[in-house]
C-alpha cells in the first residue's frame, strides 16, 4: 500500500491504495468525487480529463503515487460562488452536450486550452485540440462553438468567431 497526498479542488486530501491504482479510481474511489468519468482507461477517450498542477492530463494514465504532492482540480472544482465556470455556461448554452459522458472532459480540456492560447483560438486549433476527447452523440459542432464562445467571454475575443 502507499500513501497518497494531494490538494483537490484546494482541500488537502489523503489516503492509501495499491501502488497500481490510477489517479481516476483514487479521485471517484477514494474522493468520491465521481464527475470524472471512466470511458476506456487505455488514454482514448477524454472523459478522465482533471488538471494537474494546472495542466489538463488524463487520470486514467497517472498513477495516484505519481500525483502525490500535486495539486488537483476537478469537474466539481470549476464552479464557484454558486456560478457555473464560463465553460460550462458555454456548454449549457450553445448545447454542447447530449448524453453528458464526455462533458466533464471536455470541459477540463477546453479550460485548459483557452488559458494556454491566452484568447487566440480559432475552430481549427479548438478541433485539432480537442482531438484526444471522444463524443459519441454530438458531432462535436457545439462543443466547438461551446469552446469558441467561452474563450471571447474570457478575453474578450471576436465572439463573431464563435457563431
Ligand atoms: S478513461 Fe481516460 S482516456 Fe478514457
Ligand atoms: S454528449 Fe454523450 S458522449 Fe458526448
Amino acid at each position: 500500500m502507499a500513501k497518497v497526498k494531494l490538494t483537490v479542488n484546494g482541500r488537502a486530501v489523503s489516503g492509501d491504495c495499491e501502488e497500481r491504482t490510477l489517479l481516476v479510481h483514487f479521485i471517484r474511489e477514494k474522493l468520491g468525487l465521481t464527475g470524472t468519468h471512466v470511458g476506456c482507461d487505455t488514454t482514448q477517450c477524454g472523459t478522465c480529463v482533471v488538471h494537474m498542477d494546472g495542466k489538463s492530463v488524463k487520470s486514467c494514465t497517472i498513477l495516484a503515487v505519481q500525483a502525490s504532492g500535486s495539486s488537483v482540480t476537478t469537474i466539481e472544482g470549476l464552479a464557484a460562488n454558486g456560478e457555473l465556470h464560463p465553460v460550462q455556461a458555454a456548454f449549457k448554452e450553445h448545447h454542447g452536450l447530449q448524453c453528458g459522458f464526455c462533458t466533464p472532459g471536455m470541459v477540463m480540456t477546453a479550460v485548459d486550452m483557452i488559458s494556454r492560447h491566452g484568447g487566440q483560438l480559432d475552430e481549427q486549433t479548438v478541433r485539432k485540440e480537442l482531438e484526444g476527447n471522444i463524443c459519441r452523440c454530438t458531432g462535436y459542432h457545439n462543443i466547438v462553438k461551446a469552446v469558441l464562445s467561452a474563450n471571447a467571454e474570457m478575453h474578450g475575443g471576436a465572439k463573431q468567431a464563435a457563431e
